[in-house]
């Protein structure tokens, strides 16, 4: 079987040790594997590069993707998605194995509706956000990173005496925010998922001052509030010192976990199977701690966060209902 692969949207720690997994398997198989640079964009480029077990030694732990990435609106265009056909014709390419995060299953029902060809998705996204898979490549290692900074934030917050947000990643969701939140023993976690009560986080902060707290922490997940407005509405709220911190893109690079490079073999390997099994639109994910294939004809169960264990973090943070 002829098979390119690609990596789109936003980058995420375990593409690569993903990229390697696809190459691997597909070499057993006897496949022939071209790797498309750039996600959709070098598709339309006819930016191929051949690809065998070498061309993924040494990347099982190292973070971004070696086959670059980059957000393709554009392939929402038919006129565009039919130059991205015509190039995967000339190389008589069957299947394709596309690595990212939300917007992959659009693209690849499209792809499937549109074309003959094969596909099957590999979720990638640090954000957790993706429709089917309880988890996504690149988000242990996300909630790691913020975790470490968080646990460092929080001792400058002790020998300060401050209240110090910090906000995370996650895009409309608030997965990461309730993970770190919920690991760093945070007072206050604020998701895009419940609207933001300042009058309620104050309160709370409060509440801490009164119990003898000399410093807390509020986890902001970016979706959920503008954190230095919100810092500041805060301190004009709170008798305490207030500090904001923002921590971007370390969440997006570093080595992948070890959960996330098992996510990313099982998956990688699992995705090859099941084009050879005959799958034609197809999503590997995680299922009850397994992994499993989804069928893109059917819809893909929402990923909604748990209210419960947010409830569970504000009680063990701060005691409150949250
Ligand atoms: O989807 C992953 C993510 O890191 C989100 O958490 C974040 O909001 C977004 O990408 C940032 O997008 P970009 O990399 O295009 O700035």
């Amino acid at each position: 079987m002829r098979i390119a692969l690609l990596t789109t949207g936003g980058d995420a720690p375990g593409m690569n040790p993903a990229i390697r997994a696809v190459v691997r398997r597909a070499l057993a198989f006897g496949d022939e594997v071209w790797g498309v640079e750039s996600g959709f964009h070098g598709l339309r480029g006819n930016c191929f590069l051949p690809l065998d077990r070498r061309s993924v030694s040494a990347i099982v732990n190292r973070g971004g993707t070696m086959l670059k990435t980059l957000r393709c609106p554009a392939f929402r265009e038919p006129g565009y998605r039919r130059e991205c056909y015509a190039n995967l014709a000339r190389r008589e390419i069957e299947a394709l194995v596309i690595i990212g995060g939300n917007g992959s299953q659009a693209a690849a029902r499209d792809i499937v509706a549109e074309n003959g060809l094969a596909v099957a998705c590999i979720p990638a996204s640090i954000d957790n956000d993706v429709p089917g898979t309880e988890e996504t490549i690149g988000f242990d290692t996300a909630v790691n990173t913020a975790l470490q900074a968080v646990d460092r934030i929080r001792d400058t917050a002790t020998s300060h005496e401050r209240v110090f947000l910090v906000e995370v990643m996650g895009r409309e969701s608030g997965f990461i925010a309730l993970a770190v939140g919920l690991a760093d023993g945070a007072e206050v976690i604020l998701v895009p998922e419940v609207p933001t009560d300042i009058g309620r986080v104050v309160e709370t902060l409060r509440q801490g001052m009164a119990q003898g707290k000399k410093s807390m922490i509020v986890v902001v997940a970016e979706g959920a509030a503008d954190t230095g407005s919100l810092a500041r509405e805060i301190a004009a709220r709170y008798p305490g010192e207030v500090r904001f911190s923002v921590l971007g893109y370390i969440q997006r690079g570093g080595a992948p976990s070890a959960r996330s490079r098992y996510l990313a073999l099982l998956f990688g390997a699992r995705a090859v199977e099941a084009l050879h099994e005959g799958s034609r639109a197809v999503m590997v994910g995680l299922e009850n701690s397994r992994v499993v294939v989804r069928d893109l004809a059917g819809a893909l169960p929402e990923r909604k966060l748990d209210a419960g264990q947010l409830q569970l973090a504000h009680l063990l943070g701060s005691g409150t209902a949250g």
